[in-house]
Formats: structure tokens, C-alpha cells, sequence
């Protein structure tokens, strides 16, 4: 990375200090929880993901990206403005990649959300990597650590370093449960979970966002270390990139100028991840086992919303826009309008 493109990443967090904390102050106590559109409108089925709420309306899927901020496997809190950037940031990329692989995206109304087809989705997650890392159980770097070299189908070479480029992308796919499990290319086939041909093209598709996804960030001074896409069918066959894009939740950035310096003295990478957030839990209880755990000071909140924020900024090259609640009043006359224009009309309760 170029002196420059290092300023100007230390540029944008100078900035948004100034200007990001005003409107998280005042928004921390209007995050979005539950967006509550089954309220407004007759929709066929309401699905509550750990983030995301979805309904579904015959062919489409209106997916509202909620400010749900979970971590340990549980919900924790909501983070000011992180729906919106995770929504908006999936929806630069999906702009950005429809070239190379065709995606859900119809529309998106409202900053928090999303119009999509509705897709069959294949229960596997996709998850490319360029780099030995991670330190979940599930993680490649955990594996190898324990003496394995085999993962996912891949054989990997003795002598290798935490954080080290890998030789090439590899596609290191997991099943999509409560415990996602690393699964290789021939068990995902022959336990029928994919046809051969849907599994060659989503690995495909899965590499070619990654490569496109990997060139974009080093332009932005950051490395795409690791990250998970998903795909589906929709009505009429086709496989599309669903879900989200490339966003802070569903992928590991490393600061790309000092990667190397610190790689060759054993320090681990720069990130502008959520670390911090999940230490300052670790440190002060056991959030996987307690039954109640405490709830972050606002400090704590503010910092990772500034972090999802800065992470938009830098990705999409634009300023986050502070304009557009996310209530649920807002989404739902956003999604009113939309519903209006496109002559879609599901039964209207109020
Ligand atoms: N186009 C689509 N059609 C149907 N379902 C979709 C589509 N895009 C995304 N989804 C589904 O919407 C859900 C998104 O919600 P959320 O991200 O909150 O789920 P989650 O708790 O992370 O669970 P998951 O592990 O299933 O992603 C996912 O289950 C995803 O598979
Ligand atoms: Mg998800």
C-alpha cells in the first residue's frame, strides 16, 4: 500500500471520530432490533435470522438488515448504524460483481433493506481464504496447528507460518447448521447435499468474487483475508450469490501496508475488526457459559459502530449517509413506496 492510500485510511478515522460519534450518540438509543413489519403487512412467513429478519412475498424476499449485533453464539446488544452498513456494503459489492456472478439483489428501499428473489438456498456456506488464519475450532489455522493437513480436500505443505499467504484461494466450504463443520468438495457430493454440476459452478462463482473482491480491497489498502458467500436457485434454475457480500460481519480485512513488516516478526496482523469487542467481554466474564453476561458501556458500542462505519467508507469510496433512520416507521414507508411502484400488492393490514 502507498503512503497515500495509508493516509488516507488514517484520514477517514480522523474524520469520523469528529463527525460519526454525534449521530451514534443520538442513535444508540434507536438502534434497530426487530423491524416489526410483520405488523404492516400480510406476509407469507417471517424468518429470524441472528441479524437479518426475513419475509417472504411470492417470488421475493425482503430481507431487513437489523442493527442485532451477536457474538459467543447469542445475541448482545444492537450496534447504532451496523444494518445499514452491513446492508449497503452488500449491496456495493453485488453492484460491483454482477458482471461476474449473477446475484439476488432486486432493490434496496430503505438503507436497511433488501428486495431480493427468493432462492432454494444450497445448505453449504462458501468460504474462500487466502491466508492460514482464524481461531475458531472450525478454522483452517486450528487445524493445521493441531498436526492436520488435510482440510476441506486440500492438502496443505508441512512448515507452515500463522498468517502466511497461501499458495492459492482455496474454497474451504461448511455445512450451514447450528455448527458449521468444514466439509470437502467430494462428501458435499456424495452425500447428495449438492449435484456435482451446482457445486463446480458455485465454486466458480465463489472464486471469481474472491479474486474480483481481493483486487478491490488492495486497492483500498486492505487485504481480503477470508470471507463466506452463499448461494441458491431461484424459480427458474438459475444459481445466484445471495444473502450479503463481503461485508465487515461475514469477512476478515487486514491493513495491507503493514502486513508484511509485522508477518516477518511473529506480530499479528492490523485489522479493523470487532476483537476488541469480543476481549472486552472474554475479560471480564465467560460469555459462552453465563447465563447473563453484562451489557457493553457506551464507549464500547460507539467504537464498534465506528469501526462498521469506517469499514463502509473505505470499501465503497463513499461517505456513510446519517440522513435515513432505521425505524421501523422509515423502513416501512420506504418499502410502501417501493411495493406501490412495482404494482406488488400483498394483503395490507394497516
Ligand atoms: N435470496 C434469498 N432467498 C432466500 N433466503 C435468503 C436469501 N438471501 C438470504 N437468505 C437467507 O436469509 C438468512 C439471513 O439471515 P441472517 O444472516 O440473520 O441468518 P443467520 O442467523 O446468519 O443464519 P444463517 O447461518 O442461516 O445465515 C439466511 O438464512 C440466508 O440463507
Ligand atoms: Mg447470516
Amino acid at each position: 500500500m502507498t503512503q497515500s492510500m495509508r493516509d488516507s485510511i488514517l484520514m477517514i478515522e480522523e474524520n469520523s471520530k469528529k463527525y460519526i460519534d454525534q449521530h451514534i450518540e443520538v442513535n444508540r438509543l434507536f438502534s434497530l432490533v426487530d423491524s416489526q413489519l410483520e405488523h404492516f403487512y400480510n406476509f407469507q412467513n417471517k424468518h429470524v435470522g441472528k441479524v437479518r429478519d426475513i419475509f417472504i412475498l411470492n417470488d421475493y424476499v425482503i430481507i431487513v438488515t437489523t442493527d442485532r449485533q451477536s457474538a459467543f453464539n447469542r445475541i448482545i446488544t444492537s450496534i447504532p448504524f451496523k444494518g445499514q452498513v452491513l446492508n449497503m456494503t452488500s449491496k456495493w459489492w453485488f453492484d460491483a460483481t454482477k458482471h461476474l456472478v449473477p446475484n439476488h439483489l432486486i432493490s434496496c428501499p430503505h438503507p436497511n433493506v433488501t428486495i431480493a428473489k427468493k432462492c432454494k438456498i444450497f445448505p453449504i456456506e462458501f468460504i474462500m481464504r487466502g491466508y492460514l488464519t482464524g481461531s475458531t475450532d472450525t478454522s483452517i489455522w486450528t487445524h493445521y496447528k493441531n498436526g492436520e493437513r488435510i482440510y476441506c480436500g486440500h492438502t496443505l505443505p508441512d512448515g507452515l507460518i500463522k498468517n502466511c499467504k497461501l499458495e492459492s484461494n482455496l474454497l474451504t466450504p461448511t455445512t450451514k447448521d447450528d455448527h458449521d463443520v468444514p466439509i470437502s468438495k467430494d462428501e458435499i457430493i456424495s452425500k447428495g447435499i449438492m449435484s456435482e454440476k451446482d457445486f463446480q459452478i458455485c465454486s466458480q462463482y465463489a472464486h471469481k468474487l474472491f479474486e474480483f473482491g481481493v483486487e478491490e480491497s488492495a486497492k483500498k489498502g486492505l487485504i481480503l483475508v477470508d470471507t463466506k458467500y452463499e448461494f441458491g436457485k431461484d424459480k427458474f434454475g438459475n444459481i445466484l450469490l445471495v444473502d450479503e457480500i463481503q461485508t465487515p460481519d461475514s469477512t476478515r480485512f487486514w491493513i495491507k501496508n503493514s502486513y508484511q513488516d509485522r508477518f516477518s516478526k511473529n506480530l499479528e496482523p492490523e485489522n479493523i475488526d470487532k476483537d476488541f469487542f469480543r476481549k472486552w467481554f472474554l475479560n471480564i466474564c465467560d460469555p459462552y457459559n453465563d447465563a447473563i453476561i453484562p451489557h457493553p458501556p457506551p464507549e464500547i458500542i460507539n467504537e464498534l459502530s465506528r469501526k462498521y462505519i469506517i469499514l463502509y467508507e473505505i470499501i465503497t469510496g463513499k461517505n456513510f449517509d446519517f440522513s435515513i433512520s432505521s425505524n421501523s416507521d422509515s423502513i416501512k414507508s420506504a418499502l410502501k413506496d417501493f411495493l406501490r411502484k412495482n404494482n406488488i400488492n400483498p394483503l395490507q393490514i394497516v
